[in-house]
Formats: C-alpha cells, structure tokens, sequence
C-alpha cells in the first residue's frame, strides 16, 4: 500500500478529470485499480487533512486513465473489472459489460417468485459475463441454472465469474445457438431470461466508438429490426417452459410494444412491459398459458 495525502490526490484527481472521461469511470479505476472504494472518496472529500493509502502509484493510475480517455477504451476493460449489483466481475473485450439498467432484471425474478428456498429450474440465454445468472443463482440457492452462450470465450469468463463468487454448485454452462444447448430440457424450466443482442444494424453504426470499437458486435446486433434474437427466442420458449413459466426477456428502450405482440402471437398470457428506472419498457415478460 502507498501512502499519499488527501490533499496530493484530490489536486491530482482534479487534473486527471480536466482531460476526459466522467466521474462514474474514474471511481471504477479508483476502485479496482488503486483500491479506493466511493465510500472513502467520499471520506477523503470530507477530510482532507487525512492520509490515504492506494495499491498502485499515481503514475500507473493515470496512464490506464490516459489510454482511457484518449482511446474511448472503457475503463472496465482496461481494469479488466466491473461491479455489477453486489457481484465483482471480470470482464473482457470478448463479453459486454453488464449494464446498470440490466440489473432490474434480477429484481423482475425477485417479484415473481418470491420464496428464495423454492427449488427453481431456470435458464439464461446469452449470458456473456454471465451477472444476471450468478446473482440468481446466488440468490436461490436451491434452485439449478443453466447459462448458455455462443461464444465459447465469453463462457471461460462467465464460468471463472461463477467461481470466483460463488462455493455453489448449482450453475452450470452451456455453448450454443439459443435453445440448442437446452434439448434435453424440455417443458422443464420455471422461467428462462434473455438480454439478448436486439440493436437495429443502422442504429448500430451510430453507437458511441466506446461501444462499437470495443464491445463484441455479436453481443449487439439484432438484425436488421433488432428482433431478429428476440424472435427467435419467443418462438421456440414454449417448448422449453413448464406450464406457467416465464419468459423474461431485456429489449432495446423502443421495442417493448412490438415484443408485447410478438408474446401474444406465441399464445403468452400475463403479458407486461416493466419499465426501467428511467421510464423505458425496457422488459417485457409473460407466460406460457
Ligand atoms: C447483450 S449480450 C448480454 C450479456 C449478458 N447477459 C448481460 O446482460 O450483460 C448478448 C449475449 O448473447 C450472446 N449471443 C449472441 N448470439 C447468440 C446466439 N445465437 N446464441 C446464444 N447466445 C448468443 C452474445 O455472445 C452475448 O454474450
């Protein structure tokens, strides 16, 4: 640990800020590059006579800080972490950083099954760093999960996230195209969720370079309407569901009507459009009959 007074790093935290980039970002690298939580940021702004203690020098924190603001590279693949809901994950250009927004997700199962004992089957399609499974599986923990994913490499890191936050064993993963890896599971699963790639190709091309230079485009792309996952996903749920599962699916801030009637068309009842923390339909779930 380095020793530095409060004083030396808020003058220097000041003119790293001056060159770029946003708070938020900057309280990442602080947090898991040099061990400084918001919480004794927060101290440090109250009591700047203090002495603070970092795990890296000045020197490394800016340069990561320098490549982050003059390359657009987010800071959590350049820390190789992020925080997400309680969960810290390892994170890598092979898997999208879980986003804030997407954490609701995980309250939207909380409100639907309320008895965290209940022994739950339940299935994520797509789960990248794999946060939305973990924190599910965490959370209930008699209940068995299977996370699936395409992308080979995106499960290497989903399965060390598992390990590294969890002494259960009752998440399991699996590589595929959507429902394939699932066959076996058929009319099992109490419910099933997806944040799957639901970007419009057009509105893809005119993403923030920090996205589109960096984040894996397979993780993004829906398509040409950004439906084509989500199509694909609805239709085939009801195979895989038990009677009165659920189909909890993320989609992109404009789709939540047309989603809505693709669960109707696919004979879903107790159809809803939940709404984000900023008003958006940013989920819709329902369930087969
Ligand atoms: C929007 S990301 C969501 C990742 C993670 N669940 C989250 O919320 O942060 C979509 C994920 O779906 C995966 N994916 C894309 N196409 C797929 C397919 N055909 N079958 C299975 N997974 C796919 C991507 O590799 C990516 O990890």
């Amino acid at each position: 640990m380095l020793s530095i007074t409060a004083e030396k790093f808020l003058f220097w935290k000041k003119k790293q800020l001056s060159k770029g980039g946003d708070q938020q970002s900057f309280a990442v690298l602080l947090d898991c590059m040099g061990g400084l939580s918001p919480v004794d940021l927060n101290l440090i702004n109250l009591n700047p006579e203090r002495n603070l203690y970092l795990k890296k020098n000045l020197e490394f924190l800016e340069s990561i800080w320098n490549e982050h603001v003059l390359k657009s590279c987010p800071i959590q693949y350049l820390c190789g972490i992020t925080f997400w809901r309680d969960l810290k994950l390892k994170v890598t250009d092979k898997v999208l950083i879980p986003r804030p927004e997407t954490e609701l997700i995980v309250d939207i199962v909380f409100n639907i099954f309320r008895n965290n004992s209940e022994k739950l089957f339940f299935a994520e399609l797509g789960t990248g760093s794999g946060a939305i499974s973990i924190a599910l599986a965490l959370a209930y923990p008699l209940s068995e999960g299977v996370a699936t994913d395409i992308d080979q490499d995106a499960l290497a890191i989903a399965t060390k996230n598992y390990i590294n936050s969890s002494k259960q064993s009752n998440l399991k993963f699996y590589c595929g195209n959507w429902w394939s890896p699932l066959e076996s599971l058929k009319g099992k699963l109490d419910f099933v969720i997806s944040n799957p790639p639901y970007i419009p190709a057009d509105t893809y091309e005119k993403l923030p370079k920090e996205v589109k230079n960096f984040e894996p485009k397979a993780a993004l792309i829906g398509g040409k309407d950004g439906l084509k996952h989500i199509r694909e996903i609805i239709k085939q749920a009801p195979l895989f569901l038990k009677e009165k599962g659920w189909l909890i699916l993320e989609n992109h801030f404009d789709q939540g009507e047309k989603v809505k009637q693709l669960f109707i068309k696919n004979k879903f009842t107790s159809i809803e459009n939940v709404k984000d923390l900023s008003g958006i339909g940013r989920f819709t779930i329902g369930r087969y009959k």
